[in-house]
């Protein structure tokens, strides 16, 4: 994939830090059986010393070093199988002094049969992703600090409930959303005019979403479609990112200019994440009239398939300025 080879460096060394910590915490535990236990610790050396002694076989080449070789190994194993059952005795885990490995895939080493681990692979996009949400108020915004008392809860919506019994439900809906994020799962059209809380809501779930683990890239359409077409010729790093984020979510909708380079990625883009089930939250000011308008009807169709939050209410920027 074409990331910035700056990306990989850093996750060479955020790789090489994760193995230290490792070696840190077992060179501890073994610290701690030592002292407490001489007798594993004496198993411990019997067991170093194997090594010493293959080193001895290996250079000395006698014509018996292959059964010497496969004693030895017994030797070691049974050793080790020693040390295994006189932790467990002593109620520790039995791998209690065996190498620790974050990923048991490639060992932390980052590489399995020639090609990047999938832990290698995901230090590289979290880091390309962190770079592009660099700009973005990804933290700011929570479902503690949402609240329901902007929205009226007198007069009838033309939809019929109030706005804060809509608000209510979208809340529930996005909060849910949130809590049972997984991959693949649904997607969500937040649908409103200005200033109802539609890019609170998207960054409440993103908050949520990256405290689980996932990564997730935050952009507004303009700005996004922006630097897409900065990189045309330059490789193609912010595109694989929003392929290939966890979660992508797109703000602001149809506040891009309008230019048939801008509709085609964002065509390809949306068609790509919605036939791999990948996840995206997008939201517009458009009605769905106006998205029929604007783009053509490969793209507004898709859109039309999204699971639709309209956002009811009053401009909240407007009743916060007056607060
Ligand atoms: N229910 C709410 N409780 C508290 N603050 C809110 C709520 N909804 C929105 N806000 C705040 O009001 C401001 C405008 O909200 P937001 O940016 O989410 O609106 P929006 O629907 O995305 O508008 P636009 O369509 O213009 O992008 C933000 O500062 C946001 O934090
Ligand atoms: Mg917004
Ligand atoms: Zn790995």
């Amino acid at each position: 994939m074409g990331f910035d080879s700056k990306f990989f460096s850093d996750a060479e060394n955020e790789l090489s830090e994760i193995r230290m910590r490792n070696s840190e915490i077992l060179d501890r535990r073994a610290g701690e059986i030592s002292a407490k236990y001489p007798d594993i610790a004496e198993l411990r050396r019997e067991l170093s010393g194997t090594l010493g002694k293959l080193v001895a076989i290996i250079t000395e080449r006698a014509d018996d070093a292959r059964e010497k070789i496969s004693a030895l190994e017994k030797e070691n194993l049974a050793l080790q199988e020693r040390i295994r059952t006189s932790l467990i005795k002593k109620g520790y885990p039995g791998d209690y002094l065996s190498p620790i490995y974050s990923c048991k895939i490639c060992r932390d080493t980052g590489i399995v049969d020639d090609h990047y681990c999938d832990c290698f692979m995901d230090i590289v996009k979290r880091r390309a992703a962190e770079k592009l949400n660099s700009t973005t108020p990804l933290k700011l915004c929570t479902f503690d600090d949402f609240s329901l008392a902007y929205y009226d809860d007198e007069v009838p919506t033309e939809l019929g409930p109030t706005a804060r019994k809509i608000m209510a439900k979208n809340l529930e809906i996005c909060r849910k959303y949130a809590e049972d994020f997984h991959l693949p799962c649904g997607n969500l059209l937040l649908r409103g005019k200005t200033g109802l809380g539609k890019t609170h809501l998207s960054l409440s779930i993103a908050t949520e979403v990256i405290k689980k683990g996932y990564n997730v890239i935050y952009g507004s359409v303009p700005d996004l479609l922006r630097k897409l077409d900065k990189e045309k010729f330059e490789g193609n790093e912010v595109m694989n990112l929003l392929e290939t984020a966890d979660l992508l979510i797109l703000d602001d909708l149809g506040a891009e200019m309008d230019n048939r380079l801008y509709t085609s990625l964002l065509y390809s883009l949306i068609n790509t994440r919605l036939n791999a089930s990948m996840p995206m939250i997008i939201s517009t000011n458009l009605e769905y009239r106006e998205l029929g308008q604007k783009y053509d009807e490969r793209l507004s169709s898709r859109l039309m398939t999204m699971n639709g939050l309209y956002f009811a209410g009053k401009d909240i920027r407007v009743l916060k300025s007056g607060e």
